[in-house]
């Protein structure tokens, strides 16, 4: 086999495995790193402050347009991007140090066991799945905590939102933001005077 060959065999087996880890991880996780629309991120970051401080956590990441856009809205604020899926990861953790975003975090961890407990802002695209669980942990977690949590599609039931867009394209994509997490505050969220 000529070298040209076997660059080519490792070219092709390197695609085939970040197609198939994709297609594993969309499967185990229930969404793909479907990317938010360019006109639905203008309607998200029009939800998000550009003198946003403290903590935007971007939760499933995908492949990071999303969060690069979030870190340079926000340049005061520490973005943490969290993604599972390896390759979404890859993608989004080299765009972030080509980009030089010094204040963008990509963590490859699931945000469902993570602690959210800095957090300010909370930017998720995720699936009717994905946002019950959600909406359980931070329940749970921050019950009644003055956290900002700005959603795309797909909306958090039971949650009185504080602003809803209509995005003007095909589907007509709501994008939302809360402000409050349903429930009395705990002592911490009720002391942090947020
Ligand atoms: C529809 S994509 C959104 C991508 C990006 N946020 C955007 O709006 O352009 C959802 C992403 O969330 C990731 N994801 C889903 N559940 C997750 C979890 N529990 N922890 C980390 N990432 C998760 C998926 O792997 C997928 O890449």
């Amino acid at each position: 086999m000529s070298l040209r060959d076997a660059t080519a065999l490792v070219v092709l087996v390197a695609v085939a495995v970040g197609a198939l880890s994709v297609i594993v991880f969309s499967l185990k996780l229930g969404i793909s790193p479907l990317p938010t629309s360019a006109q639905a991120r203008v309607a998200l970051l029009s939800l998000v402050p550009g003198d946003t401080a403290g903590e935007v956590h971007e939760l499933g990441a995908g492949w990071g347009g999303l969060a690069l856009s979030l870190a340079r809205h926000c340049p005061r604020a520490k973005v943490v991007a969290w993604e599972r899926s390896w390759l979404p990861w890859a993608v989004t953790w080299s765009r972030a140090r080509l980009a030089r975003a010094p204040n963008l975090e990509v963590r490859r961890a699931d945000f469902l066991a993570a602690d959210l407990g800095q957090a300010s802002v909370l930017v998720c695209y995720l699936f009717t799945g994905g946002m019950r669980a959600l909406d359980e942990k931070l329940r749970r977690e921050r019950p009644g905590a003055a956290v900002s949590v700005v959603t795309n599609t797909f909306l958090l039931h039971g949650w009185p939102p504080e602003r809803v867009l209509t995005v003007d394209d095909l589907y007509r994509t709501k994008v939302a933001r809360y402000a409050r997490v349903p429930g009395a505050p705990t002592p911490r969220d009720d002391a942090s005077g947020l």
